[in-house]
């Protein structure tokens, strides 16, 4: 179980999240890696993993995209091997993400895991997204500039760096410190031995973003299928004028999708996509009957949470009096007020028992629940 350790998450909040970079010393106290380099190698063979290899040999930088079979050809010199999403791979990894829970759910991404040997990094460079950084075994010497302007290169056609800059943080971390860097601030991290770090990223979508997910969800539902029309159109002097109560009327078309209630509904499936979930499948021909969670809750069967389940929830205005939106890696689910309390529970503790929450009101509900989560390969009985 990592947790922070004397941190106080409200005046980080105040005084550095999205404002100033912070190192944290012994964030963690006796941290220990939740994985090692080998293990890490083992995910970046994996097909659907996504890893790369950035080294650098006499000034020269490479970077080699993943799945690996041999590793020894790409680590020349002084190399990193860097793991995306391993939250959805390993139990372990995932549950240091438990310690940023003062960060709201939907805004986490992902934790990246790199090993990179003595004197290797990625070189200087520019993030979009907040992270953390955690040292964990090794050491790593970090400087951090100012955010302002930077010219950024591409030494290699997939890495862009920006030249050097005047450091505002300038320090060496040793296992259990922490670094927090907000999007923009240039940083560069050189390895002072072999060393292992896990970065806590965030997401923020940005304006294209949400509009294409938007368009997306909007095409595969039947929701918005207002037409324009014009029954009081009159006579204009130019045919090729675009008149300004136009231009209204279908800009209203689009802001009464957003401001659907549907707009929620999307919002809550698209936050709560995962970037990758252990097992996540349809069960589709060994779909659990309700029956069969019936007698699993009967004999008190615990049910596992696969790696990478990610769940948001959303207080719709017209129906909370009774019911909330809970979503889960897209999957919408309405859940009785009521029940609120003990579905959050079970969303968020990696292994769940029937006899802590199941009453003689709420049983059919946590049976319907239940077996649509195992269905959805999200949950596993024992
Ligand atoms: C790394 O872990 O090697 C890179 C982290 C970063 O600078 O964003
Ligand atoms: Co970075």
């Amino acid at each position: 179980m990592y947790k922070l350790n004397k941190f106080d998450a409200e005046v980080f909040l105040q005084t550095y999240w999205q404002k100033r970079p912070v190192v944290i010393r012994q964030a963690f106290v006796d941290f220990q890696d939740p994985l090692d380099e080998h293990e890490l190698a083992g995910l970046a063979q994996e097909e659907s993993i996504d890893s790369r290899i950035v080294s650098r040999q006499d000034q020269s930088w490479q970077l080699t995209q993943g799945p690996f079979d041999d590793f020894t050809e790409h680590c020349q010199g002084q190399w990193s091997l860097l793991v995306q999403n391993v939250d959805g791979y390993s139990e372990d990894a995932e549950s240091l993400l438990n310690a940023f829970d003062f960060i709201p759910a939907w805004r986490t991404d992902d934790l990246m895991v790199s090993f990179s040997v003595a004197g290797a990094g990625v070189g200087p460079h520019l993030d979009q997204y907040d992270v953390f950084i955690i040292q964990g075994k090794g050491s790593r010497h970090w400087k951090v500039g100012e955010n302002k302007e930077y010219n950024e290169h591409t030494p290699h056609p997939k890495l862009k760096q920006v030249s050097s800059f005047e450091p505002i943080i300038d320090e060496v971390l040793h296992p259990g410190d922490m670094i927090y860097i907000p999007p923009g601030f240039p940083h560069d991290g050189v390895a002072k031995d072999e060393c292992l770090n896990y970065s806590v990223g965030f997401r923020a979508p940005n304006q294209q973003e949400l509009l294409s997910s938007f368009a997306d969800y909007a095409l595969d539902t039947t929701y918005f299928q207002q037409r324009y029309s014009d029954p009081d159109l009159v006579l204009r002097e130019k045919s090729s004028e675009i008149k300004q109560h136009e231009v209204t009327r279908l800009r209203e078309m689009l802001l009464k999708m957003i401001n659907s209630n549907h707009f929620e509904e999307f919002l809550g499936s698209y936050l709560s996509r995962s970037n990758h979930c252990e097992n996540e499948q349809q069960n589709g021909d060994m779909a659990f009957e309700e029956e069969e969670i019936i007698l699993m809750f009967g004999n008190n069967q615990s049910f596992y949470r696969a790696s990478g389940v990610k769940s948001v929830y959303i207080e719709n205005e017209s129906n909370a009096e009774t019911e909330v939106s809970v979503f889960v890696n897209e999957i919408a689910i309405s859940v009785p007020k009521k029940q609120l309390n003990a579905v959050l529970k079970l969303l968020n503790q990696s292994d769940w028992s029937p006899k802590l929450e199941i009453t003689n009101e709420n049983s059919i509900f946590f049976v319907q629940l239940m077996t649509t989560l195992v269905n959805a390969g999200l949950w596993y009985p024992e």
